[in-house]
């Protein structure tokens, strides 16, 4: 089944696995280069900037938002007041996520995250990841920001670089040079991270109990985990730490504002 047809008036993306139908938004003209090329992971050693950015520039006309953070920093909270406010603004939004998106990378999301596959190699893991990522850029993203839409992924690659690569210990350079074949250049306009300290993440964590394979892992490799995230943000335009310590509403104007300033630059372009 496609989820997601260019041609179509509306489409239907698994949105944290309910079908979520969202209107085309009037075509625009091909503006300026919506850059592909940006050097993610400079500070990731060796060729972790190279191999993301090795792809030709992509142009499209849509405007592609990534939210990233670890594990307990408040991202379905803040996802949800950015769609209130997106919703607020009668703007129309192609919202989906990683793992998962279309029904394959959805299939590929339950292997990874199912408790009873303990055994689960890293490197199975990241290329699992990447596997989901690839079917998702390819039916989803790709056709969504060439016909112009907005797209909010809830997280995208550098999800993996920080927690296969850094916190799973793979190397963040590896994890890149994977998914530079899943990704194909497509990186997005603006990633969002809500910064929240490993230590406030553990507070947060002991008043709740662990559902998924991945929120299962030690308290180190959560550290690990953001730790690769501080790294490959430094070096990635584009990228926007939130401090996401403060009451719920107040993160997400921060995030609402970001995400209103980008709109804006965007609009200009393509106008
Ligand atoms: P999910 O329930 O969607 O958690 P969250 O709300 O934190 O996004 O589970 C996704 C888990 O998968 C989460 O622990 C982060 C992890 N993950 C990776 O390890 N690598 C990746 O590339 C992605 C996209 C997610």
């Amino acid at each position: 089944m496609r989820a997601f047809d260019p041609m179509q008036k509306s489409e239907t993306v698994m949105d944290r696995g309910e079908r979520v139908e969202t209107a085309r938004p009037e075509e625009k003209p091909i503006g300026t280069t919506r850059r592909a090329e940006q050097p993610l992971g400079t500070a990731c050693q060796g060729a972790t900037h190279d191999v993301l950015t090795s792809q030709r520039a992509e142009k499209w006309r849509g405007f592609f938002i990534a939210l990233e953070g670890t594990d307990g920093s408040g991202k379905t909270t803040v996802l949800d007041g950015v769609k209130a406010r997106f919703a607020a603004a009668g703007l129309d939004v192609l919202y989906t996520r990683e793992p998962g998106g279309p029904p394959i990378s959805e299939q590929i999301r339950a292997l990874l995250l199912d408790p009873d596959n303990e055994a689960m190699a890293p490197m199975t893991e990241a290329l699992l990841y990447a596997a989901s990522r690839a079917q998702h850029v390819q039916e989803v993203l790709r056709p969504a920001l060439a016909a112009g839409h907005i797209v909010l992924s809830d997280r995208y690659v550098l999800s993996s670089i920080a927690y296969q690569g850094a916190g799973r210990g793979l190397g963040m350079g590896t994890v890149a040079a994977i998914n530079s074949y899943a990704i194909g250049g497509l990186l997005p306009d603006l990633t969002l991270f809500l910064d929240v300290d490993p230590r406030e993440v553990l507070r947060r964590k002991a008043r709740r109990v662990a559902a998924d394979r991945l929120e299962q892992a030690g308290d180190a490799f959560f550290e690990n985990v953001y730790n690769g995230y501080q790294q490959v943000l430094e070096k990635t335009p584009g990228a926007v730490r939130i401090d996401a310590t403060r009451p719920a509403e107040e993160v997400i104007q921060d995030a609402w504002e970001t995400i209103e300033e980008s709109l804006k630059a965007w609009r200009s372009e393509t106008a």
